[in-house]
């Protein structure tokens, strides 16, 4: 078993790495101004949203969120992101999905502080907090976001309940992330039998985060390479899911799987 999956399949050993290895991590790519941590889609056949100049860098990373928001309308809507990392998601859904408020939550405190120095929206923005043990009445959201984090958390199904109890009926919950096999039943177990959710669609989304991950990779060797001390290049290669490390080794053969999921919370 590889690091990554040694990693992934321990809750308590995958908890504390995260929250080490993401303050660190936002420390030393403060200054590049990257705003998404993700893997990133591209859909051959989809069309290309209309970005301003300024967003058309992080397209690849963007073009995810917007396939994992499908054809929900964040208009007018109360929004949670859990896990929103640096802010990039949140921000592009703020000013171009008009939502009449947003929350980003993540973990990592650094973050939220890049967030806030870098990402300021009228209606939206950033708290820390614990995607097990959110902070927010019953009821809350028209929408609960979640990208590419789930696999950090140690109870994947506890964090389930918590995104079912600050759903309004009738909300929306719009998730996506990977998992090797040994977590893919507890995974979509959780999702596909909640007896406040009803799973809309689930889709294996493999080929178009390999086609993101390639866009990315001249950009995330580099910022590998200017952030991080050498020793940890091969590691931060593979986590970065550049073309050729283990990970998109891994997504190209399958033995990482990605899906993106949409569920409604139930009226009753
Ligand atoms: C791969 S990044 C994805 C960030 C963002 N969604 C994006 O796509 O750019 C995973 C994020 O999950 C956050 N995270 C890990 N464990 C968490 C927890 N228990 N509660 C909230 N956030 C957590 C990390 O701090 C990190 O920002």
């Amino acid at each position: 078993m590889g690091l990554i999956e040694e990693v992934l399949v321990r809750p308590k050993l995958r908890q504390k790495l995260w929250q080490w290895w993401y303050p660190f991590f936002t420390r030393r790519v403060r200054a590049q101004g990257i705003s998404f941590l993700n893997y990133a889609f591209d859909g051959l056949d989809d069309p290309r949203p209309e970005l301003r100049t300024e967003d058309e860098a992080d397209r690849p990373n963007i073009q995810l969120y917007r396939h994992v928001l499908g054809g929900v309308d964040l208009r007018g809507k109360r929004v949670l992101e859990v896990s929103c990392g640096h802010g990039g998601g949140a921000s592009y859904f703020a000013r171009y999905h008009g939502p009449k408020e947003y929350i980003g939550l993540d973990l990592n405190p650094e973050g939220i502080r890049y967030c806030r120095e870098n990402h300021q929206v009228i209606g939206l923005s950033f708290m820390a907090g614990d995607a097990q043990a959110l902070p927010f009445a019953a009821g809350s959201f028209d929408v609960v976001i979640n990208v590419e984090a789930s696999h950090c958390y140690p109870d994947f199904p506890g964090f389930v309940a918590q995104v079912a109890k600050v759903l309004k009926p009738g909300g929306w919950f719009c998730h996506a992330d990977l998992r090797y096999p040994n977590g893919v039943d507890e995974w979509v177990g959780a999702l596909s039998h909640h007896p406040l959710l009803r799973l809309e669609q689930m889709r294996l989304i493999n080929p178009e985060v390999i086609r993101g991950m390639e866009l990315n990779t001249p950009r995330y060797e580099a910022m590998v390479r200017q952030a991080l001390p050498r020793l940890l290049h091969g590691l931060a290669m593979d986590f970065a899911g550049v073309k050729g490390s283990r990970l998109y080794r891994d997504a190209v053969s399958g033995e990482m799987t990605y899906r993106s999921f949409r569920l409604q919370r139930r009226v009753s």
